[in-house]
């Protein structure tokens, strides 16, 4: 049998090239992070099925996740998020932590997905999450950490908008407006999360089995069009609901930096169990890319499981499949099709090899990025082997140079060439830095 050479179906090989621009984002992220005081953390690959089973949701038990019982017969699965995971870590340490604790990681995840664009089976998703603040605070916060990172990368409200919702309110409009039952509310949540992906015939197909009064469906279906928080205002004006907090919340937004993103969409309420309050996703503005770089949220009750006292978390993922393609479809990633190194350190005749090959140590003692060649090069070959090495200057040293202990240094922009003495090796280093 001959073995594919392909990934595993939904994985990624990164070769350089990928791996350079995943590195890039990477950086970006943990600059995002770190600008506003995230730390940050890591977890382990493997968590026992009963930590995704409290809160995560049937989606994501029933059909995405990768399990197995390991070898102790204890039934586990790879990560598919890892928002369970900082809940279980924060939950260790809370007590002794000043609040609020503000964590970041990149972990990989698994989903168990039919492939497409936007979707892998394993992809990597900066995780930021703050535990314990006070008032919406975290909210916003958490809002603007994931708005720096995608500015920093040059996008502005021309490429992206976050949509937001409160669960609460949703709710409350099905209790109270909809006069939905506690299992009906549960399916409503899926109609309205699946809403935009379907028809309106299959929108009313589904609506009809859940077996709301006429006056429900109806409500249920106006709830569906409202586009503003003013129209959501005017919505819920008709029962006791309580807006206060939510409109609280709508003010301090509309005053913070991220207010130009915001927009109410009433169909975001998040696939996951565990959100409670404000949820959010981040869509690509883009006619050819309309899908979500990011989604997130608050959740009142996540320590709970672990029987500790309740403590508001809220936080976002960001996936590097979307983000990168948010960032192609935008034209907001720089040439990274090949690396930077400094220098090609080459001989050209066998006896220079030790003399050169010393040189080039030297230089990275000083910090200078060298890549050697390990046989010798003629002199006419090195100028296309530097081009795929992505180098700014070649050295040469063959017999006439050795004899004479130099080495030549070309700069490959200027074509300025300049010859040193091998124990020159500071002057070599202010010469490359130049
Ligand atoms: P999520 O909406 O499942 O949330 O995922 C967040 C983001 O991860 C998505 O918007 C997307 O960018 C990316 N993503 C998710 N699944 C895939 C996939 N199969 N392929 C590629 N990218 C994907 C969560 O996971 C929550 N735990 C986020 C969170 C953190 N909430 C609070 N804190």
């Amino acid at each position: 049998m001959t073995l594919s050479k392909k990934p595993y179906r939904g994985t990624r090989d990164f070769f350089p090239k990928d791996k350079r621009v995943q590195d890039y984002m990477f950086s970006k992220m943990s600059e995002a992070a770190n600008l506003y005081g995230y730390e940050p953390y890591d977890g382990p690959l493997l968590e026992e099925v009963e930590l995704y089973k409290a809160k995560s949701g049937e989606e994501l038990i029933n059909d995405q996740i990768y399990s197995f019982n390991d070898r102790g017969e204890r039934f586990v699965a790879i990560r598919p998020e890892m928002t369970p995971t900082v809940a279980r870590m924060v939950a260790q340490i809370h007590k002794e932590q000043a609040k609020p604790i503000r964590w970041f990681s990149i972990p990989n995840l698994m989903r168990y997905e039919k492939p497409q664009r936007g979707r892998l089976r394993e992809h990597w998703q900066f995780n930021c999450d703050v535990f314990g603040a006070p008032g919406r605070f975290g909210e916003i916060e958490i809002l603007q950490v994931a708005a720096q990172l995608l500015e920093s990368f040059g996008a502005n409200e021309k490429n992206f908008e976050i949509l937001i919702n409160d669960r609460e309110i949703v709710d409350h409009i099905f209790s109270n407006l909809i006069k939905a039952d506690q299992e009906q509310t549960y399916r409503l949540y899926k109609i309205v999360d699946k809403s935009k992906k379907v028809d309106e015939a299959a929108i009313n197909k589904m609506v009809d089995e859940v077996g709301l009064s006429a006056d429900g469906k109806d409500a249920f279906l106006k709830y569906l069009t409202l586009t503003s928080f003013e129209d959501l205002k005017a919505f819920v004006s008709t029962s006791d609901a309580n807006l206060d907090s939510f409109d609280e919340f709508i003010t301090l937004l509309n005053n913070s930096s991220v207010s130009k993103y915001i927009k109410y969409d009433p169909t975001i309420v998040r696939g996951l169990d565990y959100y409670t309050g404000v949820v959010f996703e981040i869509f690509d503005k883009h006619p050819d890319n309309r899908r979500a770089i990011c989604g997130g949220g608050a959740y009142a009750n996540l320590l709970q499981i672990f029987n500790e006292k309740p403590l508001p978390g809220v936080g976002f993922g960001l996936g590097d499949v979307t983000l990168r393609d948010f960032l192609e479809t935008h034209n907001l990633l720089p040439d990274l099709e090949k690396d930077n190194f400094d220098i090609f350190v080459t001989f050209q005749d066998e006896g220079a090899r030790d003399a050169s090959l010393s040189i080039a140590d030297q230089l990275r003692k000083q910090g200078i990025k060298a890549v050697t060649q390990f046989e010798k090069v003629k002199f006419n070959k090195v100028f296309k082997q530097a081009e795929k090495k992505s180098v700014r200057f070649v050295s040469f040293l063959g017999d006439q140079e050795l004899e004479k202990k130099t080495i030549l240094i070309k700069n490959l922009e200027s074509k300025e060439q300049k010859e040193f003495n091998h124990s020159d090796i500071e002057a070599i280093r202010d010469y490359i830095r130049s």
